[in-house]
């Protein structure tokens, strides 16, 4: 293989001082689950929540981020690896920038999530499954997509024609369909606050 010739370069400035000057350590909330799970509606309500709480946090949400950064993928296996390769390496510059990221991907692929899990530090990465059964799912379907994929015009769609495999043993499990949204926050909430991710 030809040499690359590309070096790291360490910078003045490193994670511990930003964090020091945010007053709270960054981490990466990686939410998981289903289309219609309930997972952007969760996400937005908790970095709402952390961001009145004085937490320098930021949401990455796979809606958006395929509008620009990951315009170019689509939902093949291969697509969607790369799609969480990407978005795995962003949200570790923001654990670095002393942030708490939170991203918001079906990301259905338990070694997509394993991979992305080994860029990060132990503690630094909290796998969160937004558990909803697949028949509330398709009852909600808010984007329609759901009807389309069952006329067959979408193809490889999340939980109709494509798989999804849902984590072994997330750090944390939201019910969105037991629990009110209000109620599924205040429960990550209490987990960053029990393992000391707020301060
Ligand atoms: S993945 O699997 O993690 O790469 O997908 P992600 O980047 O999170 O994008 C999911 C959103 O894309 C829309 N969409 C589809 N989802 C699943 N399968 C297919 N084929 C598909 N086509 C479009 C859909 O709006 C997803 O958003 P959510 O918020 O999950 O419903």
């Amino acid at each position: 293989m030809e040499p690359r010739n590309i070096y790291w370069h360490h910078g003045i400035i490193n994670r511990t001082h930003r964090e020091q000057l945010n007053k709270h350590r960054g981490c990466c909330l990686w939410f998981t689950g289903l289309s219609g799970s309930g997972k952007s509606t969760t996400a937005c309500k908790l970095e709402e929540e952390l961001h009145n709480n004085g937490i320098h946090c930021y949401l990455l949400d796979g809606d958006n981020i395929r509008h620009g950064l990951n315009n170019d993928l689509g939902f093949s296996p291969q697509d969607r690896k790369e799609n969480i390769r990407r978005i795995g390496e962003t949200a570790k510059l923001f654990v670095d920038a002393g942030i708490v990221v939170i991203t918001s991907f079906i990301s259905p692929y338990i070694s997509d999530r394993q991979a992305v899990r080994q860029l990060f530090g132990t503690s630094d990465f909290i796998e969160l499954y937004v558990s909803c059964s697949l028949q509330v799912c398709e009852q909600r379907d808010p984007k329609g997509l759901y009807q389309k994929a069952r006329k067959g015009e979408i193809s490889s769609f999340t939980g109709i024609s494509a798989p999804y495999e849902a984590p072994e043993s997330p750090e944390i499990t939201v019910h969105t369909d037991k629990h009110t949204t209000q109620e599924n926050v205040t429960q990550i909430l209490n987990y960053l606050q029990k393992n000391n991710y707020l301060h």
